[in-house]
Protein backbone atom coordinates (compact mmCIF):
# COMPACT_ATOMS: atom_id res chain seq x y z
CA UNK A 1 0.00 0.00 0.00
CA UNK A 2 1.49 3.37 -0.98
CA UNK A 3 1.46 5.95 2.01
CA UNK A 4 -0.26 9.47 1.50
CA UNK A 5 2.94 11.10 2.06
CA UNK A 6 5.02 9.09 -0.51
CA UNK A 7 2.15 9.88 -2.71
CA UNK A 8 1.80 13.34 -2.44
CA UNK A 9 5.80 13.18 -3.02
CA UNK A 10 5.66 11.22 -6.33
CA UNK A 11 2.69 13.99 -7.46
CA UNK A 12 4.87 16.89 -6.26
CA UNK A 13 7.69 14.95 -8.24
CA UNK A 14 5.55 14.74 -11.63
CA UNK A 15 4.53 18.09 -11.18
CA UNK A 16 8.54 19.05 -10.82
CA UNK A 17 7.68 21.20 -7.45
CA UNK A 18 9.38 19.16 -4.93
CA UNK A 19 12.54 17.35 -3.91
CA UNK A 20 11.13 14.83 -1.86
CA UNK A 21 8.25 13.59 -0.35
CA UNK A 22 6.34 16.58 2.11
CA UNK A 23 6.46 14.04 5.22
CA UNK A 24 4.21 15.76 8.63
CA UNK A 25 5.74 18.42 10.09
CA UNK A 26 6.80 17.12 13.77
CA UNK A 27 10.25 18.76 15.29
CA UNK A 28 13.50 16.73 14.49
CA UNK A 29 11.90 13.43 14.04
CA UNK A 30 9.90 13.64 10.84
CA UNK A 31 11.89 13.33 8.41
CA UNK A 32 12.00 9.99 6.40
CA UNK A 33 15.42 8.25 7.96
CA UNK A 34 15.67 6.27 4.54
CA UNK A 35 15.32 9.34 2.74
CA UNK A 36 17.00 11.73 4.31
CA UNK A 37 18.10 14.88 2.20
CA UNK A 38 21.09 16.81 2.55
CA UNK A 39 21.48 20.37 0.55
CA UNK A 40 24.65 22.59 0.19
CA UNK A 41 23.98 26.35 -0.57
CA UNK A 42 25.98 28.24 -3.68
CA UNK A 43 24.29 31.03 -4.14
CA UNK A 44 26.28 34.12 -2.96
CA UNK A 45 24.99 36.25 0.09
CA UNK A 46 23.55 39.79 -0.33
CA UNK A 47 26.16 42.40 -1.57
CA UNK A 48 29.07 39.38 -1.77
CA UNK A 49 30.58 40.95 -5.16
CA UNK A 50 29.90 38.72 -8.77
CA UNK A 51 31.79 37.34 -10.60
CA UNK A 52 33.29 35.04 -8.78
CA UNK A 53 36.20 36.33 -9.36
CA UNK A 54 35.54 39.59 -8.84
CA UNK A 55 37.49 41.48 -5.86
CA UNK A 56 35.75 44.77 -5.79
CA UNK A 57 34.41 45.32 -2.06
CA UNK A 58 30.59 45.97 -2.31
CA UNK A 59 29.78 46.50 1.16
CA UNK A 60 28.17 43.90 3.54
CA UNK A 61 25.18 43.88 5.13
CA UNK A 62 24.21 40.94 7.92
CA UNK A 63 20.77 41.93 8.68
CA UNK A 64 20.11 41.55 4.59
CA UNK A 65 22.31 38.32 4.95
CA UNK A 66 20.26 36.71 7.74
CA UNK A 67 16.93 37.97 5.61
CA UNK A 68 18.01 36.27 2.78
CA UNK A 69 19.35 32.71 4.29
CA UNK A 70 16.01 32.32 6.68
CA UNK A 71 14.43 32.36 3.17
CA UNK A 72 16.61 29.70 1.85
CA UNK A 73 15.70 27.84 4.96
CA UNK A 74 12.14 27.51 4.82
CA UNK A 75 12.49 27.19 1.18
CA UNK A 76 14.84 24.40 2.12
CA UNK A 77 12.17 22.43 4.32
CA UNK A 78 9.45 23.58 1.80
CA UNK A 79 11.18 21.41 -0.59
CA UNK A 80 11.74 18.85 1.87
CA UNK A 81 14.69 19.10 3.28
CA UNK A 82 16.42 17.61 6.35
CA UNK A 83 20.17 19.14 6.32
CA UNK A 84 21.13 22.61 4.84
CA UNK A 85 24.82 23.41 5.23
CA UNK A 86 25.60 27.34 4.10
CA UNK A 87 29.38 28.16 2.93
CA UNK A 88 32.41 28.94 5.53
CA UNK A 89 31.79 32.75 6.51
CA UNK A 90 28.56 32.83 5.07
CA UNK A 91 27.72 35.61 7.75
CA UNK A 92 28.13 38.35 6.34
CA UNK A 93 30.01 37.04 3.08
CA UNK A 94 33.78 35.77 3.06
CA UNK A 95 35.80 39.13 2.54
CA UNK A 96 37.80 37.86 -0.69
CA UNK A 97 38.53 41.62 -1.06
CA UNK A 98 42.03 42.45 -2.22
CA UNK A 99 41.53 45.92 0.13
CA UNK A 100 41.54 44.56 3.71
CA UNK A 101 41.49 48.43 5.01
CA UNK A 102 38.63 49.09 2.95
CA UNK A 103 36.70 45.87 4.90
CA UNK A 104 37.70 45.12 8.35
CA UNK A 105 35.40 48.21 9.83
CA UNK A 106 32.48 46.90 8.18
CA UNK A 107 33.39 43.21 8.84
CA UNK A 108 33.56 43.85 12.50
CA UNK A 109 30.59 45.63 12.54
CA UNK A 110 28.75 42.71 10.10
CA UNK A 111 30.05 40.25 12.13
CA UNK A 112 27.46 37.52 13.81
CA UNK A 113 27.16 37.59 17.99
CA UNK A 114 25.52 34.68 19.10
CA UNK A 115 23.99 37.15 22.01
CA UNK A 116 22.77 39.10 19.44
CA UNK A 117 19.40 40.14 17.78
CA UNK A 118 20.44 38.51 14.28
CA UNK A 119 20.99 35.39 15.95
CA UNK A 120 18.23 35.15 17.44
CA UNK A 121 16.27 35.97 14.03
CA UNK A 122 18.51 32.77 12.62
CA UNK A 123 17.58 30.35 15.43
CA UNK A 124 13.47 31.59 15.00
CA UNK A 125 14.09 31.20 11.24
CA UNK A 126 15.56 27.76 11.85
CA UNK A 127 12.70 26.37 14.35
CA UNK A 128 10.30 27.60 11.72
CA UNK A 129 11.43 25.65 9.33
CA UNK A 130 12.43 22.63 11.78
CA UNK A 131 15.28 21.22 10.10
CA UNK A 132 18.65 20.64 10.95
CA UNK A 133 21.19 24.26 9.58
CA UNK A 134 24.69 23.87 9.43
CA UNK A 135 26.08 27.83 9.04
CA UNK A 136 29.85 29.31 9.04
CA UNK A 137 29.99 33.19 10.14
CA UNK A 138 32.62 36.09 11.21
CA UNK A 139 31.96 35.68 15.33
CA UNK A 140 32.05 38.23 16.84
CA UNK A 141 32.51 37.91 20.86
CA UNK A 142 34.34 40.32 23.22
CA UNK A 143 36.45 41.70 21.42
CA UNK A 144 37.60 39.30 18.92
CA UNK A 145 36.46 37.94 16.08
CA UNK A 146 36.26 33.93 15.34
CA UNK A 147 35.75 31.65 11.92
CA UNK A 148 32.78 29.61 13.14
CA UNK A 149 30.65 27.12 12.41
CA UNK A 150 27.53 25.70 14.58
CA UNK A 151 25.23 23.12 13.80
CA UNK A 152 21.69 23.57 15.02
CA UNK A 153 18.76 20.88 15.71
CA UNK A 154 15.58 21.82 14.18
CA UNK A 155 14.46 22.94 17.84
CA UNK A 156 16.81 25.74 17.16
CA UNK A 157 19.46 24.04 19.73
CA UNK A 158 22.90 24.12 18.92
CA UNK A 159 24.46 20.95 18.46
CA UNK A 160 28.05 21.74 17.66
CA UNK A 161 29.88 25.53 18.02
CA UNK A 162 33.43 25.63 17.14
CA UNK A 163 35.63 28.50 15.85
CA UNK A 164 38.35 27.50 13.03
CA UNK A 165 41.55 26.37 14.58
CA UNK A 166 43.88 27.68 12.76
CA UNK A 167 42.77 30.52 10.18
CA UNK A 168 44.53 30.10 6.84
CA UNK A 169 47.05 32.09 5.04
CA UNK A 170 45.89 36.17 5.49
CA UNK A 171 43.00 34.98 7.71
CA UNK A 172 45.03 35.29 10.19
CA UNK A 173 45.80 38.87 10.41
CA UNK A 174 41.76 39.15 11.22
CA UNK A 175 40.37 36.15 13.05
CA UNK A 176 41.64 34.74 16.29
CA UNK A 177 42.55 31.06 16.61
CA UNK A 178 39.65 28.60 17.78
CA UNK A 179 40.42 26.02 19.93
CA UNK A 180 40.99 21.97 20.33
CA UNK A 181 37.22 21.63 22.19
CA UNK A 182 35.83 22.53 19.23
CA UNK A 183 36.69 19.44 17.36
CA UNK A 184 33.59 17.31 17.98
CA UNK A 185 31.30 14.73 16.37
CA UNK A 186 27.42 14.93 17.69
CA UNK A 187 24.80 11.98 17.52
CA UNK A 188 21.28 12.45 15.62
CA UNK A 189 18.84 10.16 14.63
CA UNK A 190 19.92 10.81 11.27
CA UNK A 191 23.96 9.73 11.85
CA UNK A 192 26.58 11.55 13.32
CA UNK A 193 27.37 14.68 12.24
CA UNK A 194 30.60 16.33 12.53
CA UNK A 195 31.91 19.77 10.53
CA UNK A 196 35.28 21.64 9.58
CA UNK A 197 36.06 24.19 6.84
CA UNK A 198 38.25 24.49 4.10
CA UNK A 199 41.70 24.74 4.62
CA UNK A 200 41.46 22.73 7.72
CA UNK A 201 40.60 19.45 5.80
CA UNK A 202 44.36 19.14 4.41
CA UNK A 203 45.95 19.75 8.13
CA UNK A 204 46.08 16.20 10.52
CA UNK A 205 46.08 18.31 13.52
CA UNK A 206 41.74 19.06 12.39
CA UNK A 207 41.20 16.18 10.71
CA UNK A 208 42.30 13.33 12.67
CA UNK A 209 40.24 13.91 15.58
CA UNK A 210 36.89 14.61 13.97
CA UNK A 211 37.93 11.38 11.66
CA UNK A 212 38.24 9.68 15.14
CA UNK A 213 34.62 10.27 15.93
CA UNK A 214 33.64 8.56 13.15
CA UNK A 215 31.05 10.66 11.15
CA UNK A 216 28.53 9.43 9.13
CA UNK A 217 27.50 13.08 7.78
CA UNK A 218 30.37 15.18 7.51
CA UNK A 219 29.74 19.23 6.54
CA UNK A 220 32.82 20.53 5.14
CA UNK A 221 32.49 24.19 3.93
CA UNK A 222 34.57 26.51 1.99
CA UNK A 223 34.06 30.09 1.20
CA UNK A 224 33.85 29.97 -2.40
CA UNK A 225 34.82 27.48 -5.27
CA UNK A 226 35.06 28.09 -9.34
CA UNK A 227 34.25 25.71 -11.90
CA UNK A 228 37.35 22.84 -12.53
CA UNK A 229 40.33 24.01 -14.90
CA UNK A 230 38.78 27.50 -14.61
CA UNK A 231 41.42 30.80 -15.24
CA UNK A 232 42.76 33.39 -12.85
CA UNK A 233 42.97 31.89 -9.59
CA UNK A 234 45.34 31.16 -7.31
CA UNK A 235 46.35 27.38 -7.02
CA UNK A 236 44.28 27.84 -3.31
CA UNK A 237 41.51 28.82 -4.56
CA UNK A 238 40.82 26.19 -7.60
CA UNK A 239 38.53 23.74 -6.95
CA UNK A 240 41.04 21.21 -8.52
CA UNK A 241 42.85 21.80 -4.94
CA UNK A 242 39.99 22.46 -2.30
CA UNK A 243 37.65 19.77 -3.89
CA UNK A 244 40.38 17.16 -4.31
CA UNK A 245 41.02 17.43 -0.38
CA UNK A 246 37.20 17.10 0.25
CA UNK A 247 37.21 13.72 -1.69
CA UNK A 248 39.76 12.67 0.29
CA UNK A 249 38.34 14.02 3.15
CA UNK A 250 34.85 12.38 2.12
CA UNK A 251 37.10 8.90 1.48
CA UNK A 252 38.99 8.56 4.80
CA UNK A 253 36.24 9.62 6.90
CA UNK A 254 33.75 7.19 5.51
CA UNK A 255 30.67 10.10 5.85
CA UNK A 256 28.75 11.63 3.41
CA UNK A 257 30.49 14.76 2.94
CA UNK A 258 28.38 18.27 2.20
CA UNK A 259 30.24 20.75 0.95
CA UNK A 260 28.62 23.80 0.72
CA UNK A 261 30.56 26.78 -1.49
CA UNK A 262 29.60 29.65 -3.06
CA UNK A 263 29.83 29.08 -6.70
CA UNK A 264 30.60 25.24 -6.95
CA UNK A 265 28.75 23.38 -4.07
CA UNK A 266 29.50 19.67 -4.44
CA UNK A 267 28.08 16.34 -2.27
CA UNK A 268 30.45 13.07 -2.21
CA UNK A 269 29.26 9.56 -0.92
CA UNK A 270 31.07 7.66 1.88
CA UNK A 271 32.95 6.45 -0.82
CA UNK A 272 34.32 9.84 -2.48
CA UNK A 273 31.95 9.86 -6.10
CA UNK A 274 30.16 12.35 -6.94
CA UNK A 275 26.74 12.54 -5.71
CA UNK A 276 25.21 15.83 -6.77
CA UNK A 277 27.45 18.97 -7.92
CA UNK A 278 26.22 22.31 -9.39
CA UNK A 279 27.02 21.81 -13.07
CA UNK A 280 28.19 25.47 -13.37
CA UNK A 281 29.65 27.79 -10.60
CA UNK A 282 28.96 30.85 -12.61
CA UNK A 283 25.29 30.45 -13.54
CA UNK A 284 21.82 30.15 -11.70
CA UNK A 285 23.10 31.01 -8.83
CA UNK A 286 19.59 32.66 -7.38
CA UNK A 287 17.43 30.47 -9.27
CA UNK A 288 19.27 27.22 -7.97
CA UNK A 289 20.52 28.51 -4.78
CA UNK A 290 21.67 24.71 -3.49
CA UNK A 291 21.90 21.70 -4.02
CA UNK A 292 20.49 18.56 -2.36
CA UNK A 293 20.65 14.51 -2.49
CA UNK A 294 18.56 12.05 -0.38
CA UNK A 295 20.54 10.10 1.93
CA UNK A 296 19.50 6.47 3.09
CA UNK A 297 20.68 6.69 6.58
CA UNK A 298 19.16 3.46 8.26
CA UNK A 299 22.36 2.45 6.21
CA UNK A 300 25.10 3.88 8.57
CA UNK A 301 27.32 2.41 10.99
CA UNK A 302 26.42 4.96 13.59
CA UNK A 303 28.93 3.78 15.76
CA UNK A 304 31.48 6.31 17.79
CA UNK A 305 35.20 4.54 17.38
CA UNK A 306 37.11 2.07 15.84
CA UNK A 307 39.78 1.07 17.94
CA UNK A 308 41.25 -0.68 15.56
CA UNK A 309 41.22 1.73 12.75
CA UNK A 310 43.36 4.32 10.67
CA UNK A 311 42.36 6.95 13.02
CA UNK A 312 42.81 5.48 16.69
CA UNK A 313 44.72 5.97 19.24
CA UNK A 314 46.94 3.23 18.34
CA UNK A 315 47.72 5.19 14.72
CA UNK A 316 48.54 8.45 16.77
CA UNK A 317 51.32 6.26 19.01
CA UNK A 318 52.76 4.80 16.38
CA UNK A 319 52.92 8.76 14.74
CA UNK A 320 54.13 9.73 17.73
CA UNK A 321 57.00 7.07 17.78
CA UNK A 322 58.19 7.30 14.33
CA UNK A 323 58.49 11.01 14.27
CA UNK A 324 61.54 10.98 12.50
CA UNK A 325 64.98 10.75 14.96
CA UNK A 326 66.98 13.59 13.16
CA UNK A 327 64.10 16.45 13.74
CA UNK A 328 63.92 18.20 17.21
CA UNK A 329 60.82 17.14 19.40
CA UNK A 330 59.94 21.08 20.39
CA UNK A 331 57.18 23.03 20.28
CA UNK A 332 58.01 26.11 18.31
CA UNK A 333 55.76 29.14 17.87
CA UNK A 334 53.29 27.23 15.70
CA UNK A 335 50.74 26.07 18.01
CA UNK A 336 50.12 28.70 20.17
CA UNK A 337 47.12 30.21 19.73
CA UNK A 338 46.88 33.93 17.61
CA UNK A 339 44.77 35.91 19.42
CA UNK A 340 43.75 39.53 17.50
CA UNK A 341 42.05 42.04 19.19
CA UNK A 342 39.10 44.12 17.38
CA UNK A 343 40.55 47.79 18.17
CA UNK A 344 44.25 46.98 16.79
CA UNK A 345 42.33 45.72 13.55
CA UNK A 346 39.89 48.84 13.35
CA UNK A 347 43.64 51.04 14.18
CA UNK A 348 45.75 49.58 11.30
CA UNK A 349 42.25 49.65 9.06
CA UNK A 350 42.24 53.43 10.05
CA UNK A 351 46.22 54.19 9.05
CA UNK A 352 45.71 51.87 6.17
CA UNK A 353 48.36 49.29 7.06
CA UNK A 354 46.51 45.88 6.91
CA UNK A 355 47.82 43.55 5.01
CA UNK A 356 45.17 40.78 3.77
CA UNK A 357 45.89 38.09 0.77
C1 LIG B 1 8.28 20.44 19.38
O1 LIG B 1 9.25 20.54 20.40
C2 LIG B 1 8.98 21.55 21.36
C3 LIG B 1 10.18 21.67 22.31
O2 LIG B 1 10.84 20.46 22.48
C4 LIG B 1 7.66 21.21 22.07
O3 LIG B 1 7.35 22.23 22.99
C5 LIG B 1 6.55 21.13 21.03
O4 LIG B 1 5.36 20.73 21.63
C6 LIG B 1 6.90 20.13 19.93
N1 LIG B 1 5.91 20.21 18.86
C7 LIG B 1 5.39 19.14 18.27
C8 LIG B 1 4.39 19.41 17.19
O5 LIG B 1 5.71 18.01 18.57
C1 LIG C 1 32.37 43.78 -9.09
O1 LIG C 1 31.80 44.13 -7.85
C2 LIG C 1 31.56 45.51 -7.71
C3 LIG C 1 31.10 45.73 -6.26
O2 LIG C 1 30.08 44.85 -5.89
C4 LIG C 1 30.54 45.95 -8.73
O3 LIG C 1 30.32 47.34 -8.61
C5 LIG C 1 31.04 45.61 -10.13
O4 LIG C 1 30.04 45.89 -11.07
C6 LIG C 1 31.42 44.14 -10.21
N1 LIG C 1 32.09 43.89 -11.48
C7 LIG C 1 31.56 43.15 -12.45
C8 LIG C 1 32.42 42.93 -13.65
O5 LIG C 1 30.43 42.69 -12.37
C1 LIG D 1 42.30 21.77 -18.08
O1 LIG D 1 43.01 22.70 -18.86
C2 LIG D 1 44.11 22.13 -19.57
C3 LIG D 1 44.90 23.27 -20.22
O2 LIG D 1 44.06 24.16 -20.89
C4 LIG D 1 43.57 21.10 -20.57
O3 LIG D 1 44.64 20.49 -21.24
C5 LIG D 1 42.78 20.03 -19.79
O4 LIG D 1 42.20 19.12 -20.69
C6 LIG D 1 41.70 20.67 -18.94
N1 LIG D 1 41.10 19.66 -18.09
C7 LIG D 1 39.78 19.55 -17.91
C8 LIG D 1 39.33 18.50 -16.93
O5 LIG D 1 38.97 20.24 -18.50
C1 LIG E 1 18.17 1.67 3.28
O1 LIG E 1 19.22 0.93 3.82
C2 LIG E 1 18.76 -0.23 4.49
C3 LIG E 1 19.97 -0.86 5.21
O2 LIG E 1 21.06 -1.02 4.32
C4 LIG E 1 18.14 -1.17 3.47
O3 LIG E 1 17.66 -2.33 4.12
C5 LIG E 1 16.96 -0.45 2.80
O4 LIG E 1 16.44 -1.23 1.76
C6 LIG E 1 17.41 0.87 2.23
N1 LIG E 1 16.25 1.63 1.81
C7 LIG E 1 16.20 2.26 0.64
C8 LIG E 1 14.94 3.02 0.37
O5 LIG E 1 17.13 2.25 -0.15
C1 LIG F 1 49.08 51.62 12.32
O1 LIG F 1 48.40 51.07 13.43
C2 LIG F 1 48.96 49.87 13.94
C3 LIG F 1 48.03 49.35 15.01
O2 LIG F 1 47.79 50.31 15.98
C4 LIG F 1 50.37 50.16 14.44
O3 LIG F 1 50.95 48.95 14.93
C5 LIG F 1 51.20 50.66 13.27
O4 LIG F 1 52.48 51.03 13.74
C6 LIG F 1 50.54 51.90 12.64
N1 LIG F 1 51.26 52.19 11.44
C7 LIG F 1 51.45 53.43 11.00
C8 LIG F 1 52.16 53.57 9.70
O5 LIG F 1 51.03 54.40 11.62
Amino acid sequence: MISLPKLVGSLAFLMGTSLASPIVKRNGTRFDPADFVVAAVRAAPPQWSLPLINYTYGGMNLDATVAYAADLIQQASDDGVGLLAFPELYFPGYPKYLDANAFVPDLVDNSLSMDGPQWRQLVAAVQHAAIYVAIGFSESDGDKLYMSQALLSPEGDVLIHRRKLRPSGGERTIWSDGNVGGLEVVDTPYGRMGMLECWEHFHPSMTFNVQAQLEDIHIGAWPYTPNYNATGWAYWQTADVNLAAARTYAVNSGAVSVVPSIGKAVIFSAQGLVLTETPDAETRMSEEPFIYTSVNTTAFRRTAYNINGEESWGTLQQIVNSFPKGNPKAQGSFVLPKEIRVDDLLKAARNGSLYHD
